[in-house]
């Protein structure tokens, strides 16, 4: 398990003029409705706790109007909170004064915007080197850096481009670039690729998963696309009427959903591509037939299985070693689970 980055406990956003008194009534049970109808008040979180592990992709998802973005700007405190405590590093960030909130902001944490928001009369390169210079970087480290950010991001030979000249991916790849480039350990991403057609959204996660191999940033990744929160998410918070209503790994989400509402959610989900066989071996026990990776897909396992004489195969971690097996049973089974449940209800 890694080290806790990020501590967000018992934290409540109340949009109006007498947010404070409230929280009693909300913890109490009032609802976001009932705010809203009787109290003109917007309830925008309600009471979230969440540790966001160092160097992992945590992804917040959720429909519009959930508190995703509200809950991502309380980070770097653009949102005061109306209750609750946020820390990073063990550092308490509601104490921090302005002059160590300003240093806060500028070293620790950068930001991916969905509207890409590059400077439009500045070149690539400029724009990539615009946050070092405003941390007081010389111009010409500043601007050596931002070449091997562009260069990362695959925009070699852009540098003098202005933006209005390129594609929206590219112009996200600079968004992504001038993140990177202040060596902030914490990467804000709000629906940064949300703006993009589906192939190149697909491109741009692939470039992110492939730096964070050896960035190691501690990446709060929000959006409201299941796939794309399976695919790059280490752990995923699902935030409705904001509440966290299921926090877990992308295997725990879709083979333990919390409610009805989360089955919904995941209902059409290519469950042979995304559950994996770890998800469904059990556990030590002795096994025979080929050997499959934890990691294997369901698909996969499941043309592997069909053709052992015993329809069995034992599983393995990512050093070889045998940790449990998995049946053509259980493979099937979890193939159709969802469908099965959801069949079960409706001919009740
Ligand atoms: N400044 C504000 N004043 C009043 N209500 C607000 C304010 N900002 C957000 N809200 C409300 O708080 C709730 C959460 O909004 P938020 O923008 O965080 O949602 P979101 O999940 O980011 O949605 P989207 O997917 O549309 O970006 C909504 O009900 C919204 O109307
Ligand atoms: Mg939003």
């Amino acid at each position: 398990m890694s080290k806790t980055k990020l501590k967000i406990e018992n934290l409540y956003k109340i949009f109006g003029p007498r947010a404070k008194s409230f929280i009693d009534p909300v913890k109490n049970g009032m609802s976001k409705q009932e705010l809203l109808d009787n109290h003109s008040h917007v309830l925008g979180l309600n009471n979230i706790n969440l540790d966001i592990p160092e160097q992992r992709i945590q992804v917040i998802m959720g429909l519009s109007g959930s508190g995703k973005s509200t809950l991502i700007r309380h980070i770097n405190r653009l949102i005061e909170p109306t209750a609750g405590a946020i820390t990073v590093d063990d550092e308490d960030i509601l104490s921090m004064s302005q002059l160590q909130l300003r240093e806060f902001r500028r070293k620790k944490t950068s930001m991916v915007f969905q509207k890409f928001a590059l400077l439009p009369h500045k070149t690539v390169a400029q724009n990539v080197a615009y946050g070092l210079t405003i941390q007081g970087e010389q111009e010409s480290i500043a601007k050596e850096k931002s070449h091997k950010w562009i260069e990362s991001v695959g925009l070699s030979g852009f540098e003098e481009r202005y933006p209005a000249q390129l594609s929206g991916g590219m112009q996200q790849r600079v968004g992504l670039a001038r993140a990177l480039a202040t060596d902030a350990p914490i990467l804000l991403m709000d629906e940064a690729f949300s703006a993009l057609d589906p192939l190149i959204r697909t491109d741009m996660q692939n470039i992110l998963l492939e730096l964070q191999k050896d960035l190691h940033k501690t990446i709060i990744f929000i959006t409201h696309d299941l796939d794309e929160a399976l695919r790059i998410g280490d752990n995923i918070a699902i935030l409705r009427d904001g509440k966290i209503i299921q926090k877990g790994d992308p295997q725990q989400i879709i083979m333990k959903p919390a409610d009805d509402y989360i089955s919904d959610f995941i209902k059409d989900i290519n469950r042979g591509k995304v559950i994996e066989v770890k998800s469904i071996m059990q556990k030590g026990s002795s096994s025979k037939g080929a050997s499959l990776d934890s990691s294997c897909s369901l698909e996969d396992a499941l043309k592997v299985l069909n053709n052992e004489k015993d329809n069995e195969c034992s599983v393995v971690d990512d050093k070889g070693k045998k940790i449990g097996k998995v049946t053509l049973d259980a493979a099937i089974g979890a193939l159709f689970r969802e469908k099965a449940s959801r069949n079960k209800e409706k001919y009740k």
